[in-house]
């Protein structure tokens, strides 16, 4: 038994807690339920893009060996669309009319008694469809622009007049591509009734809003539905929507009486459960010769579905990016015939900071100024909207810090002025933020008669570390040893918990653990106060310091009592108190933070005296580029990345090198190619090529910054923040090394050698 403290885990490397179960392949994952009578849903998706389904022959589907049940728009019950979440609205239920509108949309489902019956039935399926001609281009005079609420125009100044009177101007147009998330784990769903209760296993990144878009779907409470999901795997934004096929599988199991598995295939993967929707963007940049801002001007288009409301936050980033008087931002949509976008790895931010850190670049050259000096020159020292101070901001600090590990010094700024055995050698930087964003969370904390300590919260860990940073903030929280201390996720019966994403579950569960911890212990004190036979009688939460399992007070090491002790003396098997956390500034549960084992009341800025930051980052990459072939490599990146208090470098660290990996991808791989019909031409790993470990060489992070001031335990998102913003510092250090501005990604060879 550990007799050492326990406080003060937070912030140490810590291996994470469910990584052996992940690498022994003990870690249950939806894809890996089987239950006794399980039947197995295979969907038949549309070969067309755009027009109706004039008619759908099913007999010999129907008749086929082990089949159970085939479903079609003929046959399929209403089924209502689940609720909008405050991450989005609920796609369009499946199965409901003889439309359809994007290549790969699921027109039908065989249910049988093994995966190969029902694909083999599914293949006799004969649809004949009409066909329309697809809306494909931007541009098409079918379509009219749709402007999403959630991304209002926005204008500071008079940016129109800035930019005609400014001594000089950059005005360039961007675009980026479709991306495919592609976690290696095929999305499952298990689904399974009794009666009107439905248990489903499902991949996703929030097991409540599949609750909620179930219970709508099928009419029954919300209260009878329950969604598990201990381990998801990779999900890099594709699990935020509750997608059609999970509706399928719980309607498969509701007609077949039968538990029912549905696993998508990796060609599926690319049509039915969203994409990063392509981009074109112009910025307009006006500046002094000296390198002041006086204008930014950042227009984006992006598709969306036909059906579809999904909002694409591209610009909001650019408002708060410079301390630059005139500014202003608009962002439209346009409707295609294209499988329905999700969000995607900093959705938004990353096509957006492609765009304007490849054009404050262009500006730096056309002045001839260094990158860095520029964007220090303009930094928003304060919220260049409301005037007011940020409620931690260390971005100067990557910048000076991050350019120091890299050695920017050494970059000759002319473009193909550097070389290493004959490739080109080229050093490129970029901004990167996150907006705040704290959704409310709920979680729940015991400690039992045997001294362990069990927290839960129906989040989900997509890989980020929510399992082991969890475990250990309540480890020291409570004061109990991190083996311990057990954190269970992944299950709708537990407290409600967002989604994990937009790079906001830390903050969110953190502070919601936290809440709980700290009231678990203000119960044991309670408890304890007015105990004669406590040592710990007579005290105050302020007064003690919890370690080894109990409780102290504070510098009186013989007044110790354990929990366990505590519990038993009371005849108690456990106590168990719930917690919650509230976006910062919103009315908050009065918390106290706790650190090293102590208690102190936190007292948040006042909304009115802090804008609320989120994280950011200096990006630093050298490119390697073949000058006849054309060839890229990324060589080497550094990031300096402020994310507020680090729970776990380790972990945080690792999200990092993701994000990277992503941003590799994004600038130099990754691209969802369509015919001219609108079908995806590339629905394998072998077509669409993402970055793998020969393509991410020598990364470094580091971390700088301080714990924000808006919230108790002092975090901001980090997840996110590696991919925005570094498929631009790619660009730049490619222009560097090549003289070539490539301003369309991918930056394929083609590209560089000015071919395409
Ligand atoms: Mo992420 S796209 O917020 O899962």
């Amino acid at each position: 038994m550990s007799t050492a403290t326990t406080a003060d885990v937070v912030g140490t490397a810590q291996d994470r807690v469910d990584g052996r179960r992940k690498v022994m392949g003990a870690a249950p994952y939806p894809i890996d339920v089987t239950l006794p009578r399980m039947a197995h849903a295979v969907l038949v998706q549309s070969t067309v893009t755009s027009g109706r389904i004039r008619d759908i022959a099913v007999d010999a589907a129907e008749r086929a060996s082990g089949v159970l049940a085939v479903v079609t728009h003929l046959n399929a019950p209403a089924l209502a669309r689940g609720p909008s979440t405050p991450l989005g609205p609920s796609p369009v239920p499946p199965l409901q009319s003889d439309a359809v509108l994007h290549d790969g949309q699921h027109v039908a489902m065989v249910v049988a008694q093994t995966r190969d019956q029902a694909q083999a039935a599914a293949a006799l399926i004969e649809i004949t469809y009409e066909r329309d001609a697809p809306v494909l281009a931007f541009d098409d005079p079918r379509t009219s622009p749709v402007f999403h609420p959630r991304t209002p125009d926005t204008a500071r100044g008079n940016v129109r007049q800035a930019l005609a009177a400014a001594e000089v101007q950059i005005n360039q147009t961007y675009t980026t591509a479709e991306n495919t998330y592609n976690p290696i784990g095929l999305f499952a769903t298990v689904a399974v009734w009794d009666g009107d209760a439905l248990t489903v296993h499902d991949t996703t990144q929030g097991p409540h809003g599949v609750r909620d878009a179930l219970a709508t779907a099928f009419g029954v409470d919300p209260g009878r539905v329950r969604v598990l999901v201990p381990f998801v795997g990779g999900a890099f934004g594709a699990g935020l929507r509750v997608w059609p096929h999970v509706t399928l599988a719980a309607l498969a199991a509701r007609i077949t009486k039968r538990p029912v598995k549905l696993v998508l295939t990796r060609a599926q993967m690319f049509t039915s459960v969203g994409h990063r929707p392509n981009t074109i963007q112009q910025v307009s940049l006006g500046a002094s010769r000296d390198g002041q801002l006086t204008a930014i001007d950042h227009v984006a288009t992006s598709s969306i579905g036909m059906a579809d409301e999904l909002f694409n936050p591209i610009t909001p980033g650019t408002v708060d990016a410079y301390a630059c008087p005139n500014l202003s931002t608009r962002a439209t949509q346009v409707r295609l015939s294209i499988p329905i976008p999700g969000w995607m790895r900093a959705p938004g931010e990353a096509e957006g900071s492609f765009a304007l850190e490849s054009a404050i670049d262009e500006l730096a050259c056309a002045l001839g100024i260094d990158p860095i000096a520029l964007r220090v020159k303009n930094h928003a020292h304060v919220h260049p909207e409301t005037g007011l101070p940020w409620s931690s901001n260390a971005l100067l600090d990557c910048y000076r810090q991050g350019a120091e590990r890299f050695g920017w010094p050494a970059r000759n700024p002319a473009p193909r002025s550097m070389r290493n055995r004959g490739l080109l050698v080229g050093y490129g930087m970029a901004r990167a933020a996150l907006f705040a964003y704290q959704p409310p969370c709920n979680a729940i904390a015991s400690i039992r008669r045997d001294g362990t300590a069990v927290v839960r919260s129906g989040a989900t860990d997509i890989g980020c570390g929510p399992y082991t940073v969890m475990t250990m903030l309540a480890a020291d929280c409570l004061g109990v040893p991190i083996e311990r201390v057990r954190f269970g996720l992944g299950d709708s019966d537990m407290p409600k918990a967002p989604n994990e994403g937009g790079s906001g579950l830390t903050g969110a569960l953190g502070n919601a653990v936290q809440a709980a911890c700290v009231d678990l212990v203000r119960a044991f004190v309670n408890r304890v106060t007015g105990d004669e036979a406590s040592p710990l009688k007579g005290c105050r939460l302020e007064d003690i310091t919890v370690r080894d399992g109990g409780i102290q007070i504070t510098d009186e090491a013989a007044r110790f009592e354990t929990y366990a002790t505590i519990l038993a003396r009371h005849g108690l098997d456990e106590i168990t108190v719930e917690g919650a956390s509230a976006p910062p500034g919103e009315t908050s549960p009065a918390t106290m933070q706790a650190r090293s084992g102590r208690f102190v009341p936190f007292t948040p800025p006042s909304t009115a005296a802090r804008a609320p930051a989120g994280g950011y980052a200096a990006h630093f990459v050298e490119v390697h580029v073949d000058p006849d072939l054309g060839t890229i490599r990324v060589a080497r990146i550094v990031s300096a990345v402020d994310g507020g208090r680090i729970l776990n470098p380790k972990t945080a660290r690792s999200q990092i090198i993701g994000g990277m990996a992503g941003g590799i991808g994004m600038a130099l791989l990754e691209d969802t190619v369509s015919d001219r019909t609108g079908r995806l031409a590339t629905v394998s790993l072998a077509d669409y090529v993402v970055a793998v470990n020969a393509d991410v060489r020598d990364v470094d992070v580091l971390f700088v910054g301080q714990p924000d001031s808006m919230t108790a335990i002092g975090t901001k998102g980090v997840g996110e923040l590696a991919i925005t913003g570094m498929a631009a510092a790619i660009a730049n250090a490619i222009f560097h090394a090549t003289g070539t501005r490539v301003r369309s990604l991918p930056i394929t060879i083609e590209k560089v050698l000015g071919r395409s």
